[in-house]
């Protein structure tokens, strides 16, 4: 499996035969103005909520390259009215994929449209393929239900949790999020992008240090191998 960064809570997902889109925001993400939309290739998109800096780029991504939409079923069906396909899904609950499984977690925070329309609970995903276990917090505040993962999903090999505070959770509670999780290795999203979330890099990765955790904050366009 590997995971490449895209910049804010952007992630492509390649596990053996197939690319996963989560949240794309990159036309309104000046950092990474490197990074060519109309490129991209997704065979899923995975949206964990609807908010504008989660969104924005779905429906050019799913027209460029025919992605089905995974997402919760408010988020599903604004996308199906646009002729977008989808697979609807809700927390605690899980689907198996041609690409493997996936299960939709709890978040804490909120899930409207950039037009005020509801765009249902927010959520995170659990993405299992045959060799690899990884978990993507979404936007969220650092909850107990992130203690259930590991005893009732499994052991994660790896860890998205947002770093960038004010909005959701900062360095300091990922810290104990990974500590709740089991997982020693958390790749940092969701930070940098604005004025609100700046993050200073050295610190968040020592803090995790302290911990015996590892924190990986990726240049854009880097990427981790499983
Ligand atoms: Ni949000
Ligand atoms: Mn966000």
């Amino acid at each position: 499996m590997k995971i490449t960064y895209l910049g804010h809570a952007t992630l492509s997902i390649e596990t053996r035969d197939k690319t996963l889109l989560v949240d794309p925001f990159i036309t309104g993400n000046e950092l990474a103005s490197k990074i060519n939309v109309n490129k991209l290739q997704a065979d899923y998109i995975l949206i964990t909520h609807a908010h504008q800096d989660h969104i924005l780029d779905v429906e050019l991504i799913a027209k460029n390259t025919g992605a089905k939409i995974i997402s919760n079923y408010e988020i599903v069906t604004y996308f199906a009215d646009k002729g977008i396909e989808g697979h609807p899904m809700n927390h605690g609950g899980k689907w198996n994929f041609d690409f493997g499984t996936v299960h939709y977690t709890n978040a804490i925070h909120s899930s409207s449209f950039p037009d005020g329309s509801y765009g249902g609970q927010p959520g995170g995903f659990v993405i299992e393929t045959a060799h690899h276990r990884i978990y993507i917090a979404g936007d969220t505040a650092l909850t107990y239900d992130m203690k259930l993962i590991p005893t009732t999903i499994g052991e994660l090999d790896l860890a998205v949790l947002p770093v960038g505070d004010n909005f959701t959770m900062g360095v300091k509670e990922a810290v104990k999020a990974s500590m709740f999780l089991n997982c020693h290795k958390v790749l940092g999203y969701h930070f940098d992008t604005f004025g609100y979330i700046k993050i200073n890099h050295k610190e968040a990765i020592q803090q995790f240090s302290k911990a015996k955790k590892e924190l990986y904050l990726l240049p854009i366009g880097g990427n981790i191998k499983l």
